[in-house]
């Protein structure tokens, strides 16, 4: 396991290409758009910045990451003589269905083909391809660099050699892997997102605040952000469409989505990757303000 090929130069993507590099994989960032990689690479750069400043890697480690990180534009040029792609693409299955059908076709037989998805079924993304024992989930959690899980998911023809072999390459980017079965939300979002989704409710009812709902939960739970936030730096579309794929996959009310949720949506109040959803993030992430609509 040597050459990495990551799929999607997002928030995501940047992150997942950072830690492969930083643990010595040669790495092929690609994506469409050139912009995207020229940002995820200043990104990377930064994010590197902020551990050589906190003595955490040496300038020479900052060096050794950038170079092991090479930029593509063209999937079928960038693929050939990959070991395992990771794809981080827009969390929508049509896309993934055609990124995964393509990468059967380009990639060499040995190839794993790995999915960053939040929640749309393993088993079906394999269904594009003529390889579902090497199809597998390998969910990151969002800053990638700082959170120490990855969920490793199974669909329903996984190998136990793939399996072992994603467990193995996640405990060698220094993250602690989890193995776990293909069911709508997987475990990490079939919790969390009932408990974000609730929060919502819990505002849209008039049960408490926006700051109310999120301090009761960072000061008694001890969650570093609370819940209306976490929706905000997660996406609340992302939210919303993780909770319309347990919803429809377990057919349960319990997973329905908050109404005010899907009319912020609906309205483009994403959260932070458009400046507003419950706090105003205008001012940046770190000067971030209570949304006017709900200061009232
Ligand atoms: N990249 C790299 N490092 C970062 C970073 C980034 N994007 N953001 C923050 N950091 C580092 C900082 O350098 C800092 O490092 P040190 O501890 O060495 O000083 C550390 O993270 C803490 O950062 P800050 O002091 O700036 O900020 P903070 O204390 O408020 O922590 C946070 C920020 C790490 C994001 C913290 O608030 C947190 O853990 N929040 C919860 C995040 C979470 O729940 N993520 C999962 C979301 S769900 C998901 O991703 C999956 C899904 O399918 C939806």
């Amino acid at each position: 396991m040597k050459h990495i090929g990551v799929i999607g130069a997002g928030t995501m993507g940047n992150g997942i290409a950072h830690i492969f590099a930083q643990s010595g994989y040669n790495v092929r960032l690609i994506d469409l758009s050139e912009i995207a990689l020229e940002k995820a690479l200043a990104t990377i750069s930064k994010n590197l910045d902020r551990m050589v400043a906190k003595e955490k890697i040496s300038e020479i480690d900052k060096t050794n990451t950038l170079n092991n990180i090479h930029i593509f534009t063209d999937m079928s040029s960038a693929v050939k003589g990959l070991d395992l792609v990771v794809e981080a693409a827009n969390e929508n299955m049509d896309i993934k269905l055609k990124i995964f059908s393509q990468l059967d076709e380009l990639c060499d037989e040995h190839t794993i083909l790995g999915s960053n998805t939040s929640s749309i079924s393993i088993t079906k993304i394999a269904s594009a391809t003529q390889r579902a024992d090497k199809v597998i989930g390998i969910h990151f959690m969002n800053p990638v660099p700082v959170m120490k899980l990855v969920e490793v998911i199974r669909g329903y023809a996984t190998s136990d050699e793939v399996t072992n072999t994603i467990m193995e390459v996640s405990k060698s980017l220094n993250k602690v892997p989890v193995e776990v079965n293909d069911y709508p939300g997987f475990v990490a979002n079939r919790i969390l997102m009932p408990m974000i989704n609730e929060a919502i409710n819990t505002l849209h009812e008039g049960v408490a605040k926006v700051e109310e709902i999120d301090t009761v939960m960072m000061l008694g739970m001890a969650h570093p952000m609370g819940p209306l936030h976490l929706a905000d730096f997660i996406g609340l579309d992302v939210c919303l469409s993780i909770l319309e794929v347990m919803y429809d996959g377990f057919g349960n009310q319990k997973y329905a989505p908050c109404p005010l949720l899907v009319n912020m949506v609906t309205a483009g109040k994403l959260g932070v990757k458009s400046s507003e959803g419950f706090y105003d993030y205008s001012e940046g992430t770190k000067n971030k303000k209570l949304s006017a609509q709900f200061s009232r």
